[in-house]
């Protein structure tokens, strides 16, 4: 449709017809055995009238029944407007890639642009048109279960999937691809003490910093949505922040798309304490700039009356609506309100054999490598070893993480059918050993009924006969493969925790294990950083394989047996005990550092119990070669603010094993009018190296990359001294240093 019939029926509209476009429901409210009198309307608290005037769906997948709804409800509208579909298509629709924390340390953004495209192509086929992803919010505190969908703790690492994301998402509108909500803005990782749904307070130097950059990264790169946070940000909620949403996104940025609240976030601005009820709350919103009311009765219920009563310009109602039109037009939607999706597209597309495999690519470089004691891995399978495969992950189909939601279990790759590809029977014995969690006490706390409490916990018995089974194949191998982590549950949204360990009862059964004195090699599973302290000395090798998604347990058997050599790389540091979070590799110095400070031992910044240094440092990950790095050369140590200088090193790999190297450049300025992190990631090269290959890696240097907020929150660059580190992960030691004229 052209620009002016847009407007054209844009004037049409009466005033409930455009209070119907910002309004989202989700698909029961669509469901053909919806009972009026007691169903989803009667519970929300709005008219069945603006259900069938509402504009977008949330959550309903596939061909067949995002047609059936798009036919019933466009009759209902007297314009007939599309519906638009939107859906959390987070990390694969059907072939689903590793949980975004995985994808993160891949490090490798071209591979997952790729992916989100294939991701686009399997929701195109299957009428959505929408998806609520990046997920780009910044995370420190891995009690936070919703780590699992951010790429991690550095602003540069996460704009760049940022940029990816949407663009793998978006490359091919209008015509196919998806649309992508870039979410959750702002800040909704660092949630006060890693607790769902808290509150964040931080200082607008520390936002602009490290908190924006990500979004600002997917709104450049054309996300034509933002989803607003459920958290306050210095005592204001996002969905009624003005001065986060229109003066920052809309008048800074020049954001022009949608922005939708996140799920009855408009309504809960009166449990946050900041509006009296639904009426102020919508007025708020609307003043605000928020678009589309997710889920709650608010708007359908409340700008009627906001207009009626003159307290609302219905300006800002047009304004919202034509962004609404303005989107279902670019994709088409008014010339085919099923945007080219079939039931056949959908057959030919999703969990095609290639996307499979790149699934299965993806899967493998974001496996990371994090021990590997006198070289027990790669096993070799033309070996005579025996191999017990035990844990409850050995052969569990549930790889694919809680965001998940459309993947289809059944589709995995197990650990185990992925091992019996390189091993067959008489070497590979296979135990569960324990379930995976037996905490009945969390469970019900959750909601879960008895029945669904014993489908995860076995009796007392059989677990004991479990134990007993697991031993005596482990007892008789020659190396044991321990496939363990946290349960689906455990992580995701509302998914925080205190205690950061494996559950109780897998350690136990690590711990006996232990005690037969073979190489054990453990295979963890989880949706965030776990703390493995006490558990590195009991084993040999870890691999970190997050929930590695539909082709997880090929991605594992190919990295256990040698096919892939590791290449992944931690996006996220992992602490040593739960007391250190949060924790990030770009904190500040303090006055009275332990690496510099000259008071006695006490009276330093330190804890008196457990070290400041995480286990295992962001960027940190091991791969069976050797790779040396050579000290860094500067093309000068003088940089002028227009002119670019060069560090360079020289690689080499000292084995015969070929490899990927992740080299990362770091910048430090040790004295700033604010001070500055101890480390910033500036650029990251992944580098191809043949075996005993060496090869020379340059980066260049840039005045962008010197610059920081200010104290009057604008960027900045002041003269003198910056610290250069080029090495294999944040804890690289060695630097030299330029100064900038
Ligand atoms: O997109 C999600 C969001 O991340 C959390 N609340 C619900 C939304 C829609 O499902």
């Amino acid at each position: 449709m052209n620009e002016k019939d847009l407007k054209n029926l844009l004037n049409d509209l009466s005033l409930d017809e455009k209070i119907g476009q910002l309004i989202q429901l989700s698909g029961e409210f669509f469901s053909s055995n919806n009972d009026i009198s007691t169903g989803p309307e009667k519970k929300l608290g709005i008219s069945s009238k603006m259900v069938d005037l509402c504009g977008s769906v949330l959550n309903v997948v596939g061909a067949r029944e995002t047609h059936r709804i798009q036919d019933e409800y466009i009759k209902k509208q007297k314009h007939h407007i599309p519906l638009i579909f939107m859906s959390d298509i987070i990390y694969g629709l059907k072939t689903v890639y590793p949980i975004p924390l995985g994808l993160g340390a891949t490090w490798n953004p071209e591979l997952i642009q790729e992916a989100y495209k294939n991701t686009a192509d399997e929701a195109y086929a299957s009428g959505n048109q929408v998806t609520f992803a990046p997920m780009v919010d910044l995370v420190h505190d891995a009690r936070w279960g919703r780590v699992l969908e951010s790429t991690g703790e550095d602003p540069y690492l996460n704009s760049q999937f940022a940029k990816s994301m949407v663009k793998g998402f978006q490359s091919e509108l209008p015509k196919r691809g998806i649309a992508s909500c870039v979410k959750h803005f702002a800040a909704y990782g660092a949630a006060e003490s890693g607790r769902e749904y808290n509150n964040v307070d931080i200082s607008e130097n520390r936002l602009r910093q490290s908190y924006l950059p990500p979004y600002k990264a997917a709104v450049d790169a054309g996300a034509k949505l933002v989803m607003t946070s459920f958290n306050t940000l210095n005592g204001v909620p996002v969905t009624g922040n003005k001065w986060l949403l229109k003066d920052i996104l809309r008048t800074e940025w020049n954001f022009e798309g949608i922005i939708i609240s996140d799920y009855a976030a408009v309504s809960e601005l009166v449990a946050h304490g900041f509006a009296k009820d639904n009426r102020e709350a919508t007025k708020l919103a609307m003043d605000a700039t928020v678009d589309i009311d997710m889920k709650s009765p608010c708007y359908a219920s409340q700008l009627q009356p906001l207009i009626s009563e003159g307290r609302l310009d219905e300006n800002k109602i047009d304004n919202a609506v034509w962004r609404v039109l303005k989107l279902k037009n670019e994709l088409g939607l008014f010339e085919d309100p099923y945007r080219g999706s079939s039931e056949e597209l959908e057959k030919k597309s999703v969990l095609s054999s290639e996307k499979r495999k790149l699934a299965c690519k993806v899967s493998t470089e974001a496996m990371v490598l994090l021990k590997n004691k006198n070289h027990i891995l790669p096993l070799d399978n033309k070996s005579n070893q025996n191999i017990a495969l035990i844990g409850p992950y050995e052969n569990e189909h549930e790889l694919l993480g809680l965001w998940a939601v459309h993947g289809d279990r059944s589709e995995t790759i197990t650990i185990e059918d992925g091992i019996r590809k390189y091993l067959d029977s008489s070497k590979l014995k296979t135990a569960k050993g324990t379930d995976i969690l037996r905490d009945k006490k969390m469970l019900s706390g959750i909601g879960l009924n008895d029945e669904q409490i014993s489908s995860i916990v076995s009796s007392d018995k059989i677990e004991e006969n479990n134990n007993k089974k697991a031993i005596e194949i482990a007892k008789n191998s020659d190396v044991i493969i321990f496939a363990a982590g946290e349960h689906t549950i455990e992580s995701g949204e509302a998914g925080s925790r205190g205690k950061l360990t494996l559950p109780d009862n897998q350690l136990k059964l690590l711990n006996k294990l232990a005690n037969l004195n073979k190489p054990i090699i453990l295979i963890n599973i989880s949706g965030r950083p776990l703390i493995l302290t006490k558990i590195v000395p009991k084993v040999d090798g870890i691999i970190q394989a997050w929930f590695p998604g539909t082709e997880g347990g090929n991605a594992i058997a190919d990295i256990l047996f040698g096919k892939s050599n590791p290449s992944g790389r931690l996006s996220m540091s992992f602490p040593s005990d739960v007391g250190q979070l949060p924790i990030y590799y770009n904190g500040y110095s303090t006055g009275r550092s332990i690496e510099t400070s000259k008071h006695s031992s006490r009276f330093m910044s330190r804890y008196l119990d457990i070290p400041n240094a995480p286990l295992y440092p962001f960027g940190y990950g091991l791969s069976y070669s050797n790779v040396e790095y050579s000290d860094i050369e500067l093309s000068s140590n003088e940089m002028n603010r227009n002119e670019k200088i060069t560090a360079a090193i020289t690689l080499k790999n000292n084995s015969d094993i070929k490899t990927i190297e992740t080299v990362q450049l770091y910048i430090r300025d040790p004295f700033a009018s604010v001070v500055q992190p101890v480390k910033n990631l500036k650029g990251f090269k992944q580098v191809l190296l043949s075996a005993y290959e060496s090869k020379v890696v340059s980066f260049d240097i840039c005045k962008d990359m010197l610059s920081f907020y200010g104290a009057d929150n604008k960027i900045t660059i002041e003269p003198g001294e910056f610290q250069v580190f080029i090495g294999s992960n944040s804890n690289v030691k060695k630097f030299i240093t330029f100064n900038l004229k």
